[in-house]
């Protein structure tokens, strides 16, 4: 029986699923640690047979891997996918990654993305992070012909401010937005040790709202801390991309696992598993489209979806409210 239910925004014709799939986490074992190619491919035709239909991916993940991997698992199915990659970070042969939004660029991106993905078109093209070098009208003229050309669907940004986005709209229909949020980052001033420019309750949610666009949260599950699974002495693979977060990582972490920790009493008391309360509680905002949880197996992937099968009642949602605040 599927479980799964569709939401819907103004700017995107196809309805996309609440619960969607981050493929960062299938870039191989060189970024997260625990998974195989094989166990990858599983998971997201596991996923698409639960009817998940929002992937996000970027040529970043991997350095092209994850890309790859996405258009393996999905052969036979792509009609039933909506495939949200994105553009503007690319890496040199010694994969020294910089921001580059230029049309140039964007030309070779688009072609090196169609050909590991193996498809004719990808619905949502995602600019990655903003690019200070290039004025944003020359990106957004480059999108609009790849638009027109039938290459994209749809254009979004992801981790830009207000201002950026209202900037880039003048020149073009930007249809999504993405960024960092969680229950215990709910307008957070940066991402690893980027600084980040926009405030996703106060100011993203708002605008969205307003635009009729598309919301994507990404680390709904703050990369695992808010799961019943993440331990006060974690220990992450050497090449584990947590480590760059220092959040995850001493001094910082103390602070967050201890309010980690009442997260899982309340969902203790629940019955239910933190992944599904902190999934839910992010399910019941109108703002968010598709939740793009990572899930490095099959058991976490369908964990996650059963989520769907409950609501949080009205008393849990106050008390969460009053953690959350402290
Ligand atoms: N636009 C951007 O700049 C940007 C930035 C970051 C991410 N993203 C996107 O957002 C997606 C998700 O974000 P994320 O990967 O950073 O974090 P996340 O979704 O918050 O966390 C994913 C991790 O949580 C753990 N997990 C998931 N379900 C679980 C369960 N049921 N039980 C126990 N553990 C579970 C797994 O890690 P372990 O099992 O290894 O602990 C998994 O890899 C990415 O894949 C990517 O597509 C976009």
């Amino acid at each position: 029986m599927k479980i799964m239910f569709y939401k819907k925004v103004d700017k995107i014709k196809e309805p996309l699923s609440a619960i969607g799939y981050g493929c960062w986490g299938i870039s191989g074992g060189d970024f997260w640690s625990g998974t195989t190619d094989e166990s990858s491919i599983k998971t997201i035709q596991t996923a698409i047979k639960n009817g998940v239909n929002f992937f996000d991916v970027a040529p970043v993940y991997g350095f092209g891997h994850a890309e790859e991997i996405l258009g393996k698992s999905i052969k036979g199915n792509r009609s039933k996918i909506f495939i949200a990659s994105k553009c503007g970070l690319v890496w040199d042969d010694d994969r020294n990654i910089s921001n580059n939004l230029s049309p140039d660029s964007l030309e070779r991106e688009i072609n090196a993305s169609l050909k590991r993905l193996d498809v004719d078109y990808i619905d949502l093209y995602q600019c990655h992070w903003p690019d200070p070098q290039t004025d944003i009208k020359n990106t957004m003229k480059k999108l609009n012909e790849l638009k027109d050309e039938g290459l994209i669907k749809y254009i979004g940004l992801t981790n830009f401010s207000i201002e950026e986005a209202k900037m880039a709209m003048y020149f073009g229909e930007i249809s999504s937005m993405q960024g960092l949020y969680n229950m215990l980052e709910r307008n957070p001033d940066s991402y690893h040790n980027i600084p980040l420019e926009y405030k996703t309750e106060k100011e993203v949610f708002p605008f969205v709202k307003k635009n009729g666009i598309a919301f994507f949260p990404y680390s709904p599950l703050f990369q695992g801390l808010l799961t019943d699974s993440f331990g006060e002495s974690h220990n992450f693979d050497k090449n584990d991309v947590r480590n760059a977060n220092p959040k995850l990582n001493s001094p910082l972490f103390d602070k967050y696992y201890d309010k980690s920790l009442k997260i899982r009493e309340i969902a203790k008391e629940l019955g239910k598993p933190t992944s599904q309360l902190a999934i839910n509680w992010l399910v019941q905002k109108d703002e968010i489209t598709s939740i793009i949880a990572g899930a490095q197996n099959t058991e976490q992937l369908l964990q996650n979806i059963e989520a769907l099968t409950w609501n949080i009642p009205e008393e849990t949602n106050e008390k969460l409210e009053k953690v959350l605040e402290e």
